[in-house]
């Protein structure tokens, strides 16, 4: 009893929520990625990435849609599925597809569904203080949660395209004002996405629980990209924050390796990847 988690036959235990509090505790950056399939998880799990997301990204990604909107809650189970199965050690997380948690009861059978069937360890949802209730009905029922501040892209539709937020003092204020109060009601984790480097800071600074940035600058307990855009795969153009590790690499393993190292040492955001 209790030694599955230890025992997939790897040097080191698997990563969960408590690695990742003591990796913010002791400066250690996170590094996480993407990943759809099992393949590519076996990879980045092979490269020491320490969270691996099933994001709706795969609505643009993976299926060639312009935004995340029409990805499902079946979507994400079937890839959620299929990359726990390449994973050993890195930790997973699924998203919570767009209207899949508008209601404390529906937001529940979804995250057990992502859990159950698609073997993640946490789920993702965008939003800030219109989300408090359900993570705070998701937390009570021992659902680890990931609260997704910043630009969202699900309200792609509502924002008018993805754009930086945070960047008016008061959006700022309000946006860390949420993310306490997000931790309050039960997050374990705050990804924060396309903000000055300043809002990502003060929310890091103000948080326990770890805060991983993409787009959000250095200054956060980790950084998450999108796999293809790191395997410079992505079609056209790309936001700022993403650099091709591709480049100068022989393989997709080394890329995904010269990412975690460039997390793990702060070369990655360099000043040209962020935001002010
Ligand atoms: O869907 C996704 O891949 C994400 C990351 C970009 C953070 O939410």
């Amino acid at each position: 009893m209790y030694t599955q988690l230890e025992q997939r036959g790897m040097p080191e235990p698997p990563v969960n929520v408590s690695t990742l509090r003591r990796m913010k505790t002791d400066g250690e950056p996170i590094a996480c990625l993407t990943a759809y399939d099992a393949s590519y998880a076996a990879l980045v799990d092979a490269a020491h990435t320490d969270l691996v997301l099933v994001g709706d990204s795969l609505g643009m990604v993976i299926q060639g849609y312009d935004t995340t909107v029409p990805v499902t809650v079946d979507d994400i189970v079937y890839h959620s599925r299929i990359v726990a199965r390449g994973l050993r050690r890195a930790f997973l997380v699924a998203d919570m597809p767009f209207m899949s948690y508008t209601e404390p009861g529906q937001a529940l059978d979804n995250a057990v569904r992502l859990m159950q069937e698609g073997g993640a360890m946490m789920v993702k949802l965008e939003g800030g203080d219109d989300q408090v209730g359900i993570v705070q009905h998701l937390a009570r029922h021992d659902i680890p949660v990931c609260a997704h501040l910043g630009l969202k892209p699900q309200s792609v539709h509502k924002i008018g395209g993805f754009k930086v937020q945070g960047r008016e003092p008061e959006q700022a204020k309000e946006m860390l004002a949420s993310a306490l109060r997000l931790q309050d009601a039960g997050a374990d984790i705050v990804l924060v996405e396309c903000v000055p480097n300043e809002a990502g800071r003060a929310i890091t600074e103000a948080l326990d629980v770890p805060v991983i940035g993409i787009g959000a600058g250095p200054d956060v307990d980790g950084q998450i990209l999108v796999l293809y855009d790191i395997l410079d795969i992505t079609q056209g153009r790309t936001p700022r924050f993403v650099k091709n590790f591709q480049a100068g690499c022989t393989s997709p393993l080394e890329a995904a390796e010269a990412y975690v190292r460039a997390v793990k040492d702060r070369s990655y955001p360099a000043p040209e990847h962020c935001f002010s």
